[in-house]
């Protein structure tokens, strides 16, 4: 079944989260993330002052429609190799998907829910994905077109068993053609991760025969517009043989390329940015700094916590690592055939997956970043709050 990557309005701005209104600078302050990264975020926030200027004065009124943005690209997009172009990514075309619960409209700040949620009893699983254009707020006050599966960036979280048939449909809803992608499936590309125009479904199944932490994505050409834009999501199947009880997250990596579009307030992908891989946000679940302050992942001293991670790029990788922890094991693409022991930094490629398994001791705050601290200066942190700690030096 799918589990939609649920939007939790009511938690809104991070307390820690700081948009100067005059100018382009976005402050992290007040917490040990900022604390820790400081030095470095300073600089990073810095080189992307016409992002944070395009967007941050905008009336909301003018983020409704990103109708011309979108246009733009699709032009871009039009001259690009042509859908199912081999050579546009790896050899993987496909389509995307549809779905829920962003809002088109006016982005507000929101948090995706990083808790993995069970996965759904029974051997047959229904899932739909609807591609869908959108808005997104990729970090304060920073709006974005995104493309999508059920409206967010990353789309739902697709949870399933070992063994587990996915009876999948794709809806495109979108203004260009889509496509999907699944790294956890067995099946022609040719067939299934063909393009498919607005308006058309695109039904077919197949068995999720191994367990692990895996990709889905657009693959239409150019894919690395299609997940740049946010056409990207993780599909967890669990190993036939029950893994034991932990504080069980997913956190999707990925990188946003920013210009201003033709519609006020809201930015659109840069694909020469993209192309030179150079991206303005790195991000876990599609936001900056996504889960500090009161938004960090939470945990118990010298209880197990599970991290499912899935690198969606398009283009960095990941240098995954908890500051002030020691990733007990981890599981190369969380496989629990592929085992790791005591790591410090796992590199997670793009299009790549892990699981990793640590067990932090001591009451505290704990940065989960990616070690590549470009990336991580430009927003891919993340905290765990381990026990009831009091606010870092400077509170928040
Ligand atoms: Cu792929
Ligand atoms: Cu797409």
């Amino acid at each position: 079944m799918t589990k939609p990557g649920q939007l939790i309005g009511g938690l809104l701005v991070p307390a820690t989260l700081l948009l100067a209104s005059c100018g382009a600078q976005v402050r992290v302050a007040n917490d040990p993330v900022t604390l820790y990264k400081q030095g470095a975020s300073a600089d990073a926030v810095q080189a992307r002052p016409a992002a944070a200027n395009a967007t941050s004065s905008q009336p909301v009124a003018s983020l409704v429609s990103s109708t011309a943005a979108t246009s733009a690209r699709s032009a871009a997009a039009s001259q690009a190799p042509t859908s199912h172009d081999t050579g546009s990514m790896a050899g993987t075309a496909t389509n995307a998907s549809p779905s829920p619960a962003a809002s088109a409209a006016p982005a507000k700040q929101s948090v995706y829910d990083p808790v993995l949620q069970p996965a759904t009893a029974g051997t047959v699983q229904h899932v739909t994905l609807t591609a869908k254009e959108g808005v997104q707020e990729i970090a304060p006050g920073v709006k974005y077109a995104v493309w999508t599966f059920n409206g967010t960036a990353p789309g739902p979280v697709i949870h399933v068993k070992q063994g587990d048939t996915v009876e999948f449909t794709l809806k495109n809803e979108g203004t260009m053609q889509h496509s999907i992608d699944f790294h956890a499936a067995e099946t022609p590309w040719n067939l299934n991760y063909k393009s498919i125009n607005p308006g058309e479904t695109l039904s077919f199944s197949f068995k999720a025969d191994h367990p692990g932490a895996f990709m889905y994505h657009c693959g239409t050409a150019p894919a690395m517009m299609h997940i740049a834009d946010g056409m990207y999501g993780a599909i967890i199947v669990d190993p036939a043989t029950p893994l034991p009880a932990a504080k069980e997250y997913m956190l999707v990596q990925s990188e946003f390329y920013t210009k201003p579009s033709a519609t006020k307030g809201i930015l659109d992908g840069d694909y020469t940015k993209m192309q030179n891989g150079r991206p303005d946000y790195v991000v876990f679940n599609g936001v900056a700094n996504h889960y500090t302050g009161g938004n960090a992942l939470v945990a118990d001293p010298g209880r197990r916590i599970r991290l499912w991670v899935v690198n969606a790029g398009p283009n960095d990788f990941s240098a995954f690592h908890v500051v002030g922890a020691i990733l007990d094991k981890v599981y190369p693409d969380g496989n629990p055939a592929n085992v790791l022991s005591g790591m410090q930094t796992y590199t997670v490629p793009p299009g790549g997956g892990a699981m990793v398994e640590l067990t932090i001791p001591n009451e505290g705050w704990y940065p989960v970043v990616s070690h590549s601290f470009a990336d991580a200066s430009k927003g891919a942190m993340a905290m765990i709050k381990v026990g009831n700690p009091p606010a870092a030096a400077g509170g928040h």
